[in-house]
């Protein structure tokens, strides 16, 4: 029999496949794998089972016109899927500065950071962040996933490990693989387990963690964690992708929240959550910022941001340094939401933060429950195996200070109103 959910047109069973079914092919030729992905592809779009990389048509503003990828029509949609959690993306300040530059510079920078495409710009404000991190120096990398590779395979060698927490975000993992050292998953979030497995481990040690977990939306374990590592002579780098600029007194992080800044040896963030550019960056001490530059790979053989977003991005950091009541209300926003979860019965795990996983748990049924929340005027993405375990798959929230209490109701409505058609909650 069908399953309840199963849309017209659906092969029985289709709905079970993803990516890891397509990963390794027959015979010798790499076109090989082509043809079943291909097959699936041309069923999986129609029928709603690919609900990715749908066309925004203006800026990830609280509301958005959207393409569905599958009817190709365009829709006006309550935006809770894009990072921007200040709103600074398209604050006209920030505007106005990447249209100055884009007059002065021209469109890119047009060569390697240590070759030719390292600007004044680049520098004034590589210091500005240095300062709002209150740390000697900093290092700016194209995107935040590049930050990750290089700096991790700036630092660790073949025979060195890199314990990393299981739900480490894929930069992270490919940092690890570029550096060829060994790689040691820990628990989740769980200090005991790295204790174990760190016992087992001689030479060098370096452990990764995120401020905030970017699909679960959980804070970092840091003080238990950060004294495992201590307790074994390792090094932590602490990725601040989606808490920078939010967390803290300063807003310069999770390690901030915890007094722990300076304990941390490694401080790691992207400018493509809350400031809503691009880019990524490492802080620290000047030596250790010099030694990255020389060995980090995927900056230095790569072209340099461009100073139109570099001019975009001074705009946004000075924002957020200046106006912490952007803070206090994306707090607020996240305290309002969570709250009428609660009220409702909506399951969002163990999310503190403005990360917020919706949870079907039901790697077949995510794609319809996003289909129809689509349907009735709210953008929030699905999120399947690989980037979460299987049987695990949600839709992910993004709040922002932008947003309006009238807007999160709104939000909440649709989401329980489906959950509850599709018996996910109560
Ligand atoms: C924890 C974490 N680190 C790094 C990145 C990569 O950042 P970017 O998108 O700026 O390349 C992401 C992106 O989502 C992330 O969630």
């Amino acid at each position: 029999m069908e399953p309840a959910h199963n849309k017209a047109g659906a092969k029985p069973g289709f709905e079970e496949y993803d990516y890891s079914n397509f990963y390794y092919g027959a015979g010798d030729d790499p076109l090989n794998l082509l043809t079943p992905f291909a097959r699936w592809w041309r069923d999986a779009v129609p029928n709603g089972y690919y609900l990715y990389q749908e066309a925004l048509e203006d800026a990830p503003t609280t509301h958005v016109r959207v393409r569905n990828g599958k009817t190709k029509q365009v829709q006006d949609l309550l935006n809770l899927a894009s990072y921007n959690y200040l709103g600074i993306s398209y604050r006209p300040e920030v505007k106005q500065a990447a249209i100055e530059a884009v007059e002065k510079y021209g469109l890119g920078a047009s060569g390697s950071p240590i070759l030719s495409g390292t600007f004044g710009i680049h520098e004034r404000f590589a210091e500005e962040l240095a300062a709002f991190k209150g740390k000697e120096a900093t290092i700016i990398f194209p995107t935040g996933y590049s930050a990750n590779v290089g700096f991790i395979s700036a630092l660790m060698r073949s025979g060195d490990t890199v314990f990393l927490d299981q739900y480490s975000h894929a930069s992270i993992v490919d940092g690890a693989i570029l550096a060829k050292s060994k790689t040691v998953f820990f628990r989740h979030n769980n200090p005991l387990d790295l204790e174990r497995k760190m016992a087992r481990v001689k030479g060098k040690k370096l452990v990764v963690v995120e401020g905030v977990y970017s699909m679960d939306g959980d804070v970092c374990t840091l003080p238990e964690i950060l004294e495992v590592t201590k307790r074994h002579g390792a090094r932590m780098l602490i990725d601040e992708a989606h808490s920078t600029f939010l967390f803290g007194p300063n807003g310069r992080g999770v390690a901030e929240h915890y007094g722990l800044d300076k304990e941390v040896d490694f401080h790691l963030g992207t400018f493509s959550k809350s400031l809503g550019g691009q880019g990524g960056f490492v802080c620290g001490s000047q030596d250790l910022i010099d030694y990255v530059v020389a060995f980090s790979r995927s900056r230095f053989f790569s072209c340099n941001l461009s100073p139109v977003l570099v001019a975009g991005l001074r705009a946004g950091l000075q924002i957020a340094s200046e106006e912490p009541e952007l803070r206090a209300k994306l707090w607020s926003n996240v305290a309002f939401l969570r709250r009428r979860f609660e009220e409702e019965g909506v399951d969002i795990g163990k999310s503190n933060s403005q990360v917020m996983p919706v949870m079907v748990n039901n790697d077949a049924k995510v794609f319809a429950v996003a289909e129809k929340i689509q349907d009735r005027g709210l953008f929030l993405n699905p999120v399947t195996y690989p980037a979460v375990p299987k049987h695990k798959s949600r839709l992910r929230i993004s709040v922002s200070a932008a947003h309006s209490e009238e807007d999160l109701e709104k939000a909440v409505g649709i989401i329980a109103g489906v959950l509850r058609e599709e018996d996910i909650c109560r």
